[in-house]
């Protein structure tokens, strides 16, 4: 983090650098770091007595594609859901361009929320509208744009996904792989500057997979948008991750590049990429015969 005068900022231009108005910005100084879209600082989050982060720091880099790893049921999920405030931390900050969204009251968070779109695990679309509706909803939700208007988008977001004239077809009629096309539209209905992706890939099949990771990578190209992706694919995940973390025992113990990632010393990383039952992490017991 640095403090940068505000007029360094605006000579930059809204393109390089986005920044929102906050307290910091009244007082005509902004303390962030321009390459930080997301900063989670000692996050503590528990269930019921079990924890699930425990301290967790991670900075997401602004316009990359981060991907968080980690084993199934460590917390990814409510990382990811941490960055968007559909969980509160029970302590630490979620910096999201420079805004404590943790501290937020649900007004002004649903404000934030339009700078955010989310790709949901098994793509989470209405089952009863047409693909065209599920796409125009956040535009409907959020804008006062003629239906005109939103066909046109919709059409123009289905179109940057790989689909045409779907979008009379109900979630139903598509494959798993379209459904997820069609969850990425939407996502990106509202020009979204963060696009957050939570298991884009699990149940597909590798050629679809391929696909979705292709579609990933081209998406952030064209868009310039931060992107984070949670894994527990290892083979996606070194095929579109301009950064890697590793959550483990609820913090962020690994973070770098792939290359990076796959030099660690950690044994908990090592054993995750080379997918070994033996190793720190445990699922079940290897049992001595
Ligand atoms: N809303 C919730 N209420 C209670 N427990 C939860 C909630 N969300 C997640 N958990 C628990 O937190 C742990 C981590 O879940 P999750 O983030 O979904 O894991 P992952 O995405 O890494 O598979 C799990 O034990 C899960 O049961
Ligand atoms: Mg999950």
């Amino acid at each position: 983090m640095f403090l940068v005068p505000v007029e360094a900022l605006r000579q930059l231009g809204p393109r390089t650098v986005s920044y929102r108005e906050s307290d910091t910005w009244r007082s005509g100084m902004l303390c962030r770091d321009l390459l930080t879209m997301i900063t989670l600082v000692d996050v503590h989050k528990s269930f019921n007595g079990q924890v699930v982060l425990d301290g967790l720091n991670l900075e997401i880099e602004t316009g990359k594609i981060t991907v968080i790893i980690g084993q199934s049921g460590g917390g990814k999920s409510v990382l990811l859901k941490h960055m968007i405030g559909l969980i509160r931390p029970d302590s630490g900050q979620v910096l999201v361009d420079g805004v404590d969204i943790a501290r937020l009251n649900d007004r002004r968070l649903n404000e934030i929320r339009k700078d955010f779109g989310m790709l949901f695990q098994e793509a989470a679309l209405f089952d009863s509208m047409t693909v065209g509706e599920n796409v125009a909803f956040p535009l409907k939700e959020h804008t006062r744009l003629k239906s005109r208007e939103i066909d046109e988008i919709v059409e123009q977001k289905l179109l940057q996904v790989g689909l045409k004239d779907v979008a009379h077809k109900m979630p139903s009629e598509l494959s798993g792989g379209m459904r997820k096309r069609v969850g990425l539209a939407r996502a990106l209905a509202l020009d979204p500057k963060i696009i957050l992706f939570d298991e884009p890939t699990t149940g597909l099949d590798p050629i679809t997979a391929d696909a979705i990771d292709r579609l990933i990578v081209d998406t952030q190209r064209l868009t310039k948008a931060t992107c984070v992706a949670i894994s527990h694919d290892i083979a996606s995940t070194f095929k579109i991750a301009h950064t890697i973390g590793m959550l483990y025992q609820g913090k962020i113990i690994e973070v770098g590049t792939p290359e990076q990632v796959k030099a660690s010393g950690h044994p908990a990383v090592q054993q995750f990429i080379q997918g070994k039952a033996e190793g720190p992490i445990m699922d079940y017991y290897v049992l001595d015969m």
